[in-house]
């Protein structure tokens, strides 16, 4: 598995394997890989020729008052991790190789990235869909990967290819979970074990809402309701946002009637956590 730190030798590199008729698969990350990035590496080796992993932890995606100083790194681990995975190939730029001085063009999707997360995070999908559009002309991949939990980013990449006509396919793979049910991410390592015991909460109430559909409650606002009820039942969490969305444009429904997003975002502690699920026509 070879590493890279510079745009110019991984370009260089990509375009030689692409002209020989090579097809490559990308997982864009930020490191501190967990099951749900192995699974887009193992993904992404099985269904191409050269399957290549960033880890880039993005500055501008990050808040003012974010955790971006903070958030875990450790090269080694990662490195070892993707190469069991069958990554071929890392791309581990340092921040000014990506925005060097004087940098100043920016991607920005418009409406469906001031709601759910981009609610209060604002400017965080601006910095995510920068990246991402800087990274697949850096990798040039055919495929690109990404997971569930981050429903919205996933939809917003979605928008920026098809609006700028990038020519690479997007595949969005299911959440990966632990076996009490939460969601696995890199910020779960900030949880106390108190906390710990508790975050699964988020993945019962999201399965109360899919049942409460499945028994036919169609009204939104007694879904949120419900959940919310259990999840405050939990003394150290602070929901930021349930919202039950159309899956593809995230516009707020009232009435659950046909593929729904359910959506939400909890500060457990300090930790703030997101997770989802889809609703297939209704039920
Ligand atoms: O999902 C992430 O880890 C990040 O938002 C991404 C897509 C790697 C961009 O920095």
């Amino acid at each position: 598995m070879k590493v890279f730190k510079t745009v110019k030798t991984i370009q260089d590199y990509i375009k030689l394997k692409k002209c020989r008729g090579s097809s490559i698969g990308f997982v864009p990350t930020m490191g501190y890989l967990h099951e749900g990035h192995l699974s887009l590496i193992r993904r992404a080796h099985k269904e191409n020729d050269i399957s290549v992993v960033s880890i880039f932890v993005n500055p501008t995606q990050f808040g003012p008052k974010e955790d971006y100083k903070k958030y875990p790194r450790d090269f080694k681990r990662d490195e070892k991790l993707s190469k069991q995975a069958g990554a071929d190939l890392i791309f581990y730029p340092k921040v000014r190789e990506i925005y060097p001085e004087g940098y100043r063009t920016y991607v920005d999707v418009k409406d469906i990235t001031g709601t759910l997360c981009g609610a209060s995070r604002p400017g965080h999908f601006t910095g995510v869909s920068t990246v991402v559009a800087k990274l697949f002309n850096t990798v040039q991949p055919d495929v690109a990967y990404f997971g569930q939990k981050d429903a919205q980013q996933a939809v917003v990449i979605k928008q920026m290819v098809r609006d700028i006509n990038m020519d690479v396919k997007i595949k969005v793979m299911p959440i990966v979970r632990e076996a009490n049910g939460l969601a696995m991410s890199s910020r779960n390592r900030y949880l106390s074990a108190k906390e710990r015991i508790d975050a699964p909460v988020l993945y019962e109430s999201l399965k109360l809402a899919r049942r409460l559909i499945k028994a036919g409650v169609q009204d939104v606002r007694s879904i949120r309701s419900q959940m919310s009820r259990i999840i405050r039942s939990k003394g150290s969490m602070r929901i930021e946002y349930i919202s039950i969305v159309d899956k593809d444009n995230l516009k707020e429904i009232k009435r659950v009637k046909k593929d729904a997003l359910i959506a939400l975002a909890v500060k457990v502690g300090k930790t703030r956590l997101i997770d989802n699920i889809v609703i297939k026509g209704g039920i």
